[in-house]
């Protein structure tokens, strides 16, 4: 596949402003809007023979590493709540060096954008041998993990160049988050949440658009940070997994040290960080969280925190009443699908201050596009 920059600079920064567009590529054909005699649903082929095995198992295990782990992680609350199974999280090393335990009951699921991570393969092998059903997401077809899991969906973002996943990550979890509503069923008491969340979908890359005209504000926010040692980002809920993602990015890019951090954890340590010289991102969009983030911020104002809050449109005012932290307003979604637009400030923000910081965008020292080795 011959794959050139066209317009920009790097690959990452086309993978972050084609999000759009491979969006719109993982949902097409698996997404039916309904009509007059039509339910609106999903439609997986690559999971429908086995839809009910899963349904009847009894946890399913998201298995990764890097960002595709926090891709699952951003995905675990929806399959939670639409299938009532349980749904646990393995770093894929971490499973293997604990040989944690994994059942044939169990339904292990290992995302993985090139399909050759060495650690999730090793893992795979090992919830083969234990007789788990095992499923893989992956962007790309004929891959070790595709080829030798039980079945699975391929998230089609189109191939990525860039070592740090963008475009993977937004389509992982759109794949995750209809394997939830395929899991979850048709019950008539989450009809309305799943027509929500199908609307959701289909305006999802609309608003992917919307949010990357924050490009500049986030090449200001950028030259801003640019000598900073350390940034904190806080998330929780939905966009915990933001947190972790956003630092990820930073981090492995713009060699910047950042951590993502469980808001509801502030008190149990990061809150001793905070002063008026360290920057932190708060993640405060509109959710059944928003109050708690509400308060986090409050108190990390208290303690004299330069923030920088990212909040639904129109929510400035409510998120910081009358403190001096800077704003980013995002468009609003369906909470389960809200991540896939936060995200998207934090990746032009770790492009931007790589891009002034003056260190290689696409292959960053060290760090490889798929470790294929232990
Ligand atoms: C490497 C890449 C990351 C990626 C991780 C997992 O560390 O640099 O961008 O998230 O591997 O890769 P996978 O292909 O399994 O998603």
């Amino acid at each position: 596949e011959q794959i050139n920059k066209g317009k920009y600079e790097h690959y990452m920064q086309k993978e972050i402003h084609e999000q759009p567009e491979s969006l719109t590529t993982t949902m097409r054909g698996r997404l039916i809007r309904g009509g007059s005699c039509k339910a609106k649903n999903v439609l997986l082929g690559g999971l429908k023979d086995h839809l009910k095995t899963i349904r009847r198992s009894r946890r399913i295990v998201f298995i990764g590493c890097g960002t595709s782990y926090n891709a699952a992680l951003a995905a675990r609350p929806i399959l939670e709540e639409l299938s009532g199974i349980p749904v646990t999280m393995e770093v894929a090393s971490d499973l293997v060096d604990r040989q944690g335990p994994i059942y044939r009951e169990d339904t292990a699921v290992f995302v993985s954008q090139s399909g050759e991570t060495a650690d999730t393969l090793q893992a795979l092998h090992y919830a083969l041998e234990n007789g788990a059903l095992c499923v893989g997401i992956t962007n790309t077809v004929g891959s070790e993990i595709a080829r030798n899991t039980h079945c699975g969906i391929h998230i089609n973002a189109g191939c990525e160049i860039g070592v740090a996943s963008t475009k993977a990550y937004t389509s992982q979890i759109v794949v995750m988050a209809m394997m939830a509503l395929a899991v979850g069923g048709d019950a008539i008491s989450s009809q309305e949440r799943r027509e929500a969340i199908i609307d959701g979908l289909f305006d999802l890359p609309n608003k992917v658009r919307e949010v990357l005209k924050l490009d500049n504000e986030m090449k200001d926010l950028a030259q801003l940070l640019i000598a900073e040692q350390s940034l904190l980002v806080f998330g929780r809920g939905y966009n915990y997994a933001t947190a972790l993602e956003g630092a990820l990015k930073v981090k492995e890019v713009a060699l910047m040290h950042s951590e993502g951090i469980l808001a509801g954890e502030m008190k149990h340590g990061p809150l001793a960080l905070v002063d008026e010289n360290l920057p932190i991102v708060v993640i405060a969009t509109h959710d059944a969280c928003f109050s708690k983030q509400q308060s986090v911020i409050q108190q990390l104002h208290a303690r004299k925190g330069r923030l920088i809050v990212m909040c639904s449109e129109g929510d400035a005012a409510a998120a910081c009443p009358g403190s001096s932290c800077r704003v980013i307003e995002v468009p609003r979604v369906e909470d389960c699908l809200q991540p896939v637009v936060n995200v998207v400030p934090l990746q032009l923000l770790a492009y931007h201050l790589t891009v002034l910081r003056g260190h290689n965008v696409d292959q960053p020292r060290n760090l490889a596009k798929s470790v294929t080795t232990q």
